[in-house]
């Protein structure tokens, strides 16, 4: 494989977020969740599996920043739990959930690993959605609230923030389709939940700003491409309509201060409440736009109308997550991005894939698949970066094997293998494959374009 070199400045990173591998539920003041709650729900969660000691990340994250160092990464992208900072969700500030984040912090540094801080990856205090969750705008209003008791304590030493990770998985899976916590299924709350994230992320932009002047702010956005499944006119339109609830909402939204008129259009019986200037807020200036891409979607037009319809690509490789292989769409999220909505500076917050890792009998993990497949899409990021578009790093998906949500501990996403039992870490092939990249990636950045980078 031969790879053009990435810029020397591109920052190499890995992805986690506090729900799926903290633990520590019941420690140290933190309150509820709507995922502790969720994972109570009958048949909600795989095994009946639940994020009560994950990783115990929040024991042994000094060991977790070793394993970072000895990856060779730049960075470090965790989400902070807002449940730890403020059991209730607003009002009454648990100090000691946030000493952990400043420990965490401080580790980071100290290890020379750059702090991504992202807000909320879908742990939503459960007073707050027992107050009426996302659909009601006084949880945008707490997110704020939230937002800046982190940055008066991280700010002086966190530079780059994340608001929101995925808004669409946030109010589709857990609002609309119910797959996700908290479980409900309802459009009109989907795109309620939708619009007071966005309108959150938008106050929570000026928040940080005054907060932390210097911070670097933006958003990760899950991206998939969504192609027709075939020729016909009824399949480019069923694409159209889901990439419009799926991807145009997000990105009309925040980058361009409007709604796709024909997803309103659509769901007009079940509209928003929007109101005047909320666009204006939600489409503040960002420095820079995250794209979490893993797959593509297939989809064509239902038979009897009744809509679109998913469909399983008729050859190529599948995950674990049954998700289509499919390199070529993340560079195809990253252009559209820079062409279509003008972004000049994005990252790659996450990309990975889970398989099903055996650890063999010499006590490791060949996993070949994740390296080809982390191989290829590094490629297609840097097709994109050699056509010119401004990609200026790259998250995996993920450290660790963690609680993947509704299918609990079945789906190994990790670099490194976790024994659950015994908390023991064990580095993966692909650990080694991402070390040697990244070290490659750092001596030949500064040779021109068409460098040899990664050989697989
Ligand atoms: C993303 C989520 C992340 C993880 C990966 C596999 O959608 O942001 O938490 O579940 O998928």
């Amino acid at each position: 494989m031969t790879r053009p070199a990435f810029p020397a400045d591109f920052v190499w990173g890995v992805a986690a977020s506090a729900y799926q591998i903290e633990g520590a539920v019941g420690e140290d003041g933190r309150g509820e969740s709507i995922w502790d709650r969720f994972c109570t729900v009958p048949g909600a969660v795989r095994a009946g599996e639940t994020g009560e000691i994950a990783c115990d990340f929040y024991h042994r994250f000094p060991d977790d920043v070793r394993l970072m160092r000895e990856l060779g990464v730049d960075a470090f992208r965790f989400s902070v739990a807002w449940p730890r900072v403020l059991p209730d969700g607003r009002g009454r500030i648990n100090q000691a959930g946030l000493d952990f984040y400043d420990r965490l912090v401080d580790a980071l540094l100290e290890a020379e690993i750059r702090p991504f801080a992202n807000l909320f990856h879908w742990d939503l205090p459960q007073p707050l959605e027992d107050d009426g969750g996302w659909p009601v705008r006084a949880t945008a209003e707490a997110f704020a609230a939230y937002a800046e008791v982190v940055a008066d304590r991280l700010g002086d030493r966190v530079h780059d923030w994340l608001t929101h990770n995925e808004p669409f998985c946030t109010a589709w899976l857990g609002y609309g389709l119910g797959v996700h916590a908290p479980g409900r299924r309802s459009v009109a709350d989907a795109l309620a939940a939708a619009h007071h994230v966005l309108l959150s992320h938008g106050w929570t932009v000026d928040v940080l700003r005054r907060s932390a002047p210097e911070a670097e702010i933006g958003i990760a956005l899950d991206s998939r491409p969504i192609h027709p499944a075939g020729a016909a006119p009824a399949d480019a339109e069923a694409a159209r309509h889901v990439d419009g609830v799926t991807n145009r909402w997000f990105f009309d939204a925040l980058l361009r201060g409007e709604y796709p008129a024909d997803v309103l259009e659509r769901f007009a019986d079940a509209a928003p409440p929007i109101r005047d200037g909320d666009l204006a807020t939600i489409s503040a200036p960002l420095d820079f736009v995250g794209v979490n891409n893993y797959s593509r979607r297939l989809v064509r037009a239902a038979p009897d109308g009744s809509g679109p319809v998913d469909v399983r690509p008729p050859e190529g490789r599948l995950t674990d997550m049954d998700w289509e292989v499919y390199p070529p769409g993340i560079a195809e999220v990253l252009a559209r991005l820079h062409d279509d909505y003008g972004v000049d500076s994005l990252y790659v917050t996450e990309s990975g894939a889970a398989f099903t890792d055996v650890r063999s009998h010499d006590g490791c993990i060949h996993d070949v698949e994740r390296i080809e497949y982390l191989s290829d899409y590094l490629d297609a990021v840097a097709g994109a970066v050699v056509s010119g578009v401004p990609v200026r790093g790259h998250f995996v998906w993920s450290l660790l094997d963690n609680f993947e949500w509704s299918y609990g501990y079945s789906k190994r996403f990790g670099l490194a293998y976790v024994d659950f039992p015994t908390q023991e870490r064990v580095p993966k092939d692909s650990f080694s494959w991402y070390r040697d990249t990244i070290a490659r990636a750092r001596r030949t950045a500064s040779e021109p374009a068409g460098g040899r980078l990664s050989e697989r």
